[in-house]
């Protein structure tokens, strides 16, 4: 089969690559039908993410079909349409009977693409079976149940459901990309206010104007603090959410939000971020941080099959399997091409 291997730091090819097999009697092996890039993809290809290594298949998002499964596999059959999610949880270990799918500790976890190969490729397999893939609802494209993989329960759970997200609320969102406007798309949900979008390109504002944000701020040229004061009379928000992973936003986010607000950090941070306790101490704040679990995923299957979610939203552009190298140029642009997400589907 072919696949996207990495070979160290800016270095990945569409290549041969070894046909995956039943390793566990737990597994599934999946022909992957649709599967798209993450930003996370771009970090490991930075060499942010050591655990990664050259030979690695990338990837951990999919929609495929079930070629074979180990005896062990249950309630997941040979010719089933499945959603992959970015989280393999076992299921069993204590994490999962909790549902902290993101944390499990069987062998679980964020492991495709990152500790095993994954799924940007022909052919993936996917551990535990049962407990790490979701039916594909009847009546919804692919393409849209892809961005359940990741984006969307990482918006939601990380960002609205830790922000705790109420009816009336004011919410900011510092960044606007696939992750910040899943939170501004799923906030909606809960009925706020507002919903406040902050970022620095004026793409990605236009875009949170389409995902449900009414009020866009450009923090490069205007003060976002001053605007939300103003909309919140002086207050603040009730929830702010981070959506970059940079110290500047995290510490924005800090200052957005009013005393006995949510802080809801998203990003992933690669240095040290002040917590500016001696401002925050006396503001009854709760900050919250996380991986995704994908816990929410039933949920937002419901919700893209009943049309509340629209997640086909996110996609911009689309390739074949063979034009890899040209998606990952176009999405790692995505400030000149507007990509958001970008779906690969076989020739
Ligand atoms: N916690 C999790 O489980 C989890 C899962 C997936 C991704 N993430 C993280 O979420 C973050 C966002 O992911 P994404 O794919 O949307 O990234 P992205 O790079 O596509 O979007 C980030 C946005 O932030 C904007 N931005 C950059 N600097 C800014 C600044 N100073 N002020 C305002 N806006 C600024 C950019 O213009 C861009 O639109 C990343 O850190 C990613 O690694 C976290
Ligand atoms: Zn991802
Ligand atoms: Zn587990």
């Amino acid at each position: 089969m072919r696949a996207l291997v990495y070979h160290g730091p800016d270095q990945k090819a569409w290549e041969e690559a070894p046909m995956p097999v039943i390793v566990d009697d737990t597994d599934a092996i999946v022909r992957v039908d649709a599967v798209t890039i993450c930003g996370t993809d771009l970090h490991i290809l930075k060499g942010d993410v050591p655990a990664v290594t050259d030979g690695r298949i990338l990837g951990h998002e999919a929609v495929g079909t079930v070629e074979s499964v180990g005896a062990g596999v249950k309630n997941v059959a040979v010719g089933d349409h499945v959603l992959v999610s970015c989280v393999t949880a076992c299921g069993s270990c204590r994490y999962c009977r909790e549902s902290s799918f993101g944390q499990c500790l069987g062998g679980g976890g964020w492991i495709l693409g990152h500790k095993i190969d994954g799924t940007q490729a022909e052919y993936v397999r996917v551990p535990f079976a049962d407990t790490s893939t979701y039916p594909v609802p009847e009546g919804v494209a692919d393409e849209d149940i892809l961005m359940l993989a990741d984006i969307l329960p990482t918006g939601y759970e990380v960002g609205v459901l830790n922000g705790k997200v109420q009816p009336g609320d004011v919410v900011a969102v510092v960044g606007a990309g696939p992750i910040g406007l899943s939170a501004i798309m799923s906030a909606r949900l809960f009925s706020p206010a507002h919903v406040v979008a902050i970022d620095l390109a004026d793409s990605r504002l236009e875009a949170a104007k389409q995902f449900g944000a009414d009020i866009v701020v450009n923090n490069g040229r205007e003060d976002a603090l001053a605007i939300v004061q103003e909309l919140t009379g002086g207050l603040g928000a009730d929830v702010a959410i981070e959506a970059v992973g940079v110290p500047p936003t995290f510490e924005l986010a800090t200052q957005l939000a009013r005393p006995g607000g949510h802080i809801a950090n998203i990003g992933v941070h690669g240095e040290p971020v002040t917590l500016h306790l001696e401002e925050l101490w006396i503001r009854n704040v709760t900050i919250t941080t996380g991986l995704v679990d994908t816990y929410s995923t039933p949920t937002l299957l419901r919700l893209t099959q009943g049309g509340q979610v629209d997640a086909g939203r996110f996609i911009t552009h689309h390739f074949t399997l063979d034009q890899f190298e040209e998606a990952y140029d176009v999405f790692s642009r995505a400030a000149d091409t507007g990509a958001l997400k970008i779906v690969l589907t076989p020739a």
